[in-house]
């Protein structure tokens, strides 16, 4: 392992790839290794049993390419299996929820979305309390957007109306931040500011989880100084039908090569 070496980003499916978006913006001179595990995705209605042992299992595959830092991608294997990956990486591990609370330190009274799995435990209560014990959090679980992203609904009535049942609560609560607290989200920003209005400001833990890469690679001088274009590299377990289309919406570019694994 050295400064060349690549950022390993993972997450259950595509929707990881707005961090890898976030982080090629960010960092435009690092090689990325994503893996997206498309044959199990959805997990945010899994069992924590069965994240965890999904997540150590892509954590293991990522350090066998040699990569310098591992970037948990997902918030749902954040919020349930961190810890896991923590315990067995010898590279330093960041996480979207991490990268998320501390990005909301500034709110007094936060809302949080997130599939039901993030959302039940508790996870981003947690971390922003950590930094901030005074902030009132309130969350709500949003199981359908992950399917109307997936559909490309990002400016459709049926997604408008949705979003405006789920946010009735924390609205409610007069929250001044929401944190998307899902991979999907970052692509719902527009309708979300809309529906949320223009007194709350949302905090895109994608663009977060970059920043703090950014400095991690900083601080323990394991920034890559080189300036040639950077090698990206996506493991798949699957190809499912429009592929394609929905990763590249996520990216917000070609996607490729993608390199199928078969577990
Ligand atoms: N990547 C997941 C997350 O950020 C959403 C998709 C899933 O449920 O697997 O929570």
């Amino acid at each position: 392992m050295n400064n060349t070496s690549p950022i390993g980003v993972f997450d259950s499916g595509i929707g990881g790839l707005t961090v890898v978006r976030a982080l090629m913006e960010r960092l435009p001179f690092e090689n990325l290794v994503y893996f997206g595990d498309t044959a199990r995705v959805p997990y945010g209605v899994k069992s924590v049993e069965t994240i965890a042992h999904y997540t150590t299992q892509i954590a293991q595959f990522l350090l066998e390419k040699n990569v310098k830092l591992l970037i948990i991608a997902c918030n749902t294997m954040a919020a349930v299996a961190a810890q896991s990956v923590r315990d067995l990486s010898p590279v330093p591990v960041l996480d979207v929820i991490d990268a998320g609370a501390l990005a909301a330190r500034p709110g007094r009274r936060v809302g949080v979305i997130g599939t039901p799995t993030t959302i039940n435990s508790n996870a981003y209560a947690r971390a922003i309390h950590e930094y901030e014990p005074a902030i009132r959090i309130h969350s709500q679980a949003c199981a359908l957007f992950v399917p109307l992203v997936e559909e490309g609904w990002l400016d459709h009535e049926v997604t408008r109306l949705t979003a405006r049942e789920y946010l009735k609560p924390l609205l409610a609560e007069k929250i001044d931040t929401l944190v998307l607290g899902c991979t999907h989200y970052p692509l719902l920003k527009p309708l979300l500011q809309e529906v949320a209005g223009p007194g709350v400001a949302l905090v895109d833990s994608a663009e977060a989880m970059a920043e703090q890469a950014a400095r991690l690679l900083h601080e323990r001088g394991l920034e890559n100084t080189g300036t040639a274009p950077p090698r990206y590299d996506y493991y798949v377990t699957d190809v499912p039908l429009r592929f394609q289309t929905i990763g590249e919406r996520f990216l917000g570019r070609t996607l490729h090569p993608v390199h199928v694994v078969k577990w």
